[in-house]
């Protein structure tokens, strides 16, 4: 249902990338209002004979892609995938993503790693000239690590918090927990990530880089396509 502006935005980027899906490929589903979208938009074509294989990036788009007929594999059963479709909280110019508002983080960017073509979907507000202001850093971390990575990223010049929801900590699929980090601007992404990365305990952060092959961009009623 659209009801605004950044929802019609949303859904013609999500129009638009399902156009890049070909009969017999393995497609993964992204996690979010944009995927929604692009999946919603999937069924349609599955109703009307395109035969894909799916894996989803978390429960709530599996079942959502299960109410629609879209038949799901395991994520074991391929050695890659040929499209993702998958939304962004933030990209700069670079396709470098902020991801992870929606915890999916983890299986989004495995996912991700394993597709030959990654078309990510949004509104024209996701679209950003400096990363991390307007968007705080997702971190997934092992609950017994929270504040030792707490204490690192400190270390590196960021301030973080525990994401709850309802008033008690948010739990990943995975049983992790998720840090909402606050670095500023993100000036070298390729170095903080590098850094996050060295930390044990944390298991996956929200900055995705060299991820995406095609940003599509809904904007006002047209959409714009970077690749
Ligand atoms: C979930 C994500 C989403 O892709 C991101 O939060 C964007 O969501 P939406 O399309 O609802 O704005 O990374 O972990």
């Amino acid at each position: 249902m659209e009801t605004s502006s950044s929802e019609k935005e949303k859904h013609l980027a999500a129009m638009k990338a399902v156009t890049y899906i070909k009969n017999g490929q393995v497609i993964g589903l992204g996690t979010g209002s944009t995927a929604d979208y692009a999946i919603r938009e999937i069924g349609k074509l599955v109703q009307k004979g395109l035969q894909i294989k799916a894996i989803p990036t978390s429960k709530k788009t599996q079942e959502l892609a299960e109410s629609l007929d879209i038949p799901i594999i395991d994520s074991n059963s391929v050695d890659y995938i040929d499209i993702t479709i998958d939304g962004a909280d933030e990209f700069n110019e670079d396709m470098v993503l902020i991801k992870g508002g929606g915890g999916a983080l983890l299986r989004e960017k495995i996912v991700a790693s394993m597709t030959r073509k990654q078309i990510i979907v949004a509104d024209s507000s996701k679209q950003v000239a400096k990363l991390g202001l307007a968007f705080k850093l997702p971190i997934e971390v092992i609950p017994f690590a929270s504040n030792y990575v707490m204490n690192q990223v400190r270390g590196l010049g960021g301030t973080c918090d525990i994401r709850h929801q309802s008033g008690k900590i948010f739990v990943t699929e995975q049983g992790n927990w998720i840090l909402d980090a606050n670095f500023g601007h993100i000036k070298d992404p390729q170095s903080l990530s590098h850094s996050l990365n060295k930390i044990s305990g944390l298991v996956c952060h929200g900055l995705f880089i060299d991820l995406a092959d095609i940003v599509i961009i809904g904007r006002g009623n047209e959409e714009e396509t970077i690749a």
